[in-house]
């Protein structure tokens, strides 16, 4: 059975990440560990540790891609909760078996080594969940 880990990090869809920092790293206090930019997903996005987690602002960049449209449809908000699980392929085929709806059949190659699938929020509660696979595994 594949095990899960840690919630390795939520995420927070955000219109403006500087403006979004004035409450997670100015107020809060917590520190900005890097902003990104992912044109692959078509958003910039800030990470900030939170012990073993972190927070992720993730901000659309352009008006054309899924995440802008969530944003423009939605507004700011949760965007998704990312468990890790030490192995990526067996928890789709588990979840695959249990009827779960999946986003992605398969894990993708999400850079560094890093596997990554999405759950449809209609098998979990309503939250998108991201599934993460790291090398340190
Ligand atoms: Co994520």
């Amino acid at each position: 059975m594949p095990i899960i880990k840690k919630i390795h990090h939520v995420a927070v869809v955000v219109q403006d990440i500087e403006k979004s920092l004035l409450f997670w790293r100015d107020a809060l206090g917590m520190t900005l560990s890097q902003v990104k930019n992912v044109p692959a997903q078509n958003a910039r996005i800030a990470f900030l540790p939170a012990g073993e987690s972190e927070v992720e602002l993730v901000q659309p960049v352009g008006i054309d891609s899924g995440l802008a449209r969530y944003l423009e449809k939605k507004g700011p908000g949760m965007h998704h909760i990312c468990v890790q699980v030490d192995a990526i392929e067996p928890m789709l085929e588990q979840l695959k078996k249990l009827g779960v709806r999946l986003i992605n059949e398969n894990a993708m190659p999400g850079g560094d080594g890093k596997l990554y699938a999405f759950v449809h929020p209609e098998s979990t509660g309503g939250v998108l969940v991201e599934l993460y696979e790291l090398p340190e595994n």
